[in-house]
């Protein structure tokens, strides 16, 4: 009897499961297509969850003041997690989507930290009909927009682009100290040598992360614009002596950095080199945010920028987007809230604040400043190649296991040793051909 009880028990609960994905499944199937039609004013809650906090924050709060002005009914809940490149927001979101408890929207990467993760486990609502309905296809570049779609849909809205090969310093320190900006990573090396002698770091870094996207600046510069995209869609080999030589560069690199970089968030390796206790940073230009917008610096006067060594006629790309998970309690806000994302005026709100430039290519770029200028000039005219650290060429599984290696390496330095371990992280995360 008791045993009847308990299969009837699991019985009712595989139906229940299977009743509520079914609900989902045909719900996200007509949800975005059946909000646009109804054309209903967004109310109620609208949770939009991101790691924009803190030093992160003003450009977000420009884009929810905005689109609160439009939408006085809705309850913006502004959820964050801290901590740079969404170190922790990640993890969080994962255990959120997992438990069934998802926001409306949430800030992804545009590229395989979407498509590898979200999209290929069906967690996302196709947003083709909204970009259908708002003309996206003719304001967004193609190249971007294969960044957020498959052959079955498209799966969030981008709201900026930010590049991540950017040297950033102080021109009068650089002047006092008497070196010039090096362009390859020779005259990197012999700048530093020169700051050494003076007490000076030549180059500050912070946590695990910010080593991850100087390891991507420096495979840029060793191997290349052609090779370092073959290392992606697994043409060049992990073992191959180019790859060696990036590991070779960036362990010399890695000397040249501050001790403590392991306990330090980006804003405060990027506060070392504005209080001159190093010369250089290599941080993507959420840094200008930073420099522009919390600590009031000005472009060109106060802090000066160029392409990390060697990676000149690059401009290394990511992307963050929004974008409305499956089981989301509130459709109708998260297609508001993702519309203005993507609208001219929410772009040009957010990113002149951010350091980024706009995602779509009619943006009012006399609102932007001087650096945003001369990035969006090099989006025009470099060769584009996607960022590692920020999710565009490598899925969650390859990153995670990244980190892991850099980690190792970081302790033994051996070069060999960490390209072995990337061919087999390569191989066990569905990266090679
Ligand atoms: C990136 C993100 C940027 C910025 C940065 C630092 O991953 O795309 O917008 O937030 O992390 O946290």
């Amino acid at each position: 009897m008791k045993k009847m009880l308990v299969m009837l028990m699991v019985v009712f609960l595989v139906m229940g499961f299977a009743f509520a994905e079914a609900q989902q499944e045909t719900m996200s199937e007509q949800t975005i297509e059946k909000v646009i039609k109804t054309n209903v004013m967004a109310s109620g809650d609208l949770e939009i969850f991101s790691w924009w906090a803190g030093d992160e924050g003003p450009a977000l709060e420009a884009l929810i003041t905005q689109f609160k002005g439009n939408y006085p009914k809705v309850n913006l809940i502004n959820a964050t997690v801290t901590g740079g490149s969404g170190v922790n927001a990640k993890a969080v979101l994962k255990t959120r989507m997992l438990g069934g408890d998802p926001p409306e929207a949430f800030q992804v990467h545009a590229g395989q930290e979407l498509i590898g993760t979200w999209v290929n486990s069906d967690r996302m609502l196709d947003l083709t009909p909204l970009f259908e309905a708002e003309n996206w296809f003719e304001v967004f570049p193609e190249d971007l927009i294969n960044l957020i779609g498959t052959d079955e849909g498209i799966w969030s809205v981008p709201v900026c682009v930010h590049k991540s090969n950017v040297m950033w310093y102080i021109p009068a320190n650089l002047k006092k100290w008497g070196v010039t900006v090096p362009t390859t990573w020779d005259e990197f090396f012999a700048v530093a040598t020169k700051l050494q002698a003076k007490g000076i770091v030549p180059l500050s870094m912070g946590a695990l992360w910010t080593a991850n996207e100087n390891w991507e600046n420096i495979a840029l510069a060793v191997l290349g614009v052609d090779d370092y995209n073959a290392l992606w869609s697994g043409d060049l080999a992990w073992t191959d002596a180019k790859v060696e030589k990036v590991w070779m560069t960036f362990g010399k690199m890695l000397d040249l950095t501050n001790k403590d970089a392991s306990s330090m968030s980006w804003q405060q390796a990027t506060d070392m080199v504005i209080s001159g206790k190093a010369a250089f940073n290599f941080m993507g230009d959420w840094a200008a945010g930073y420099m522009m917008t919390t600590l009031k610096m000005v472009p060109e006067k106060d802090f000066g920028w160029a392409n990390t060594p060697g990676t000149t006629g690059a401009f290394q790309f990511l992307a963050d987007s929004f974008g409305i998970p499956k089981g989301c309690k509130n459709p109708t806000a998260a297609v508001a809230w993702v519309s203005a994302c993507g609208s001219k005026a929410g772009q040009d709100a957010f990113n002149p604040l951010k350091g980024s430039i706009p995602a779509r290519t009619d943006a009012n770029m006399s609102l932007y400043s001087v650096y945003s200028k001369s990035a969006a000039m090099d989006f025009a005219n470099d060769s584009i190649v996607g960022s590692l650290a920020h999710g565009c060429v490598a899925n969650e599984g390859f990153m995670n296991d990244f980190n892991s290696v850099m980690d190792g390496f970081m302790k033994n330095r051996d070069a060999k040793a960490a390209c072995l371990a990337c061919a087999e992280i390569a191989e066990t995360n569905g990266m090679t051909k």
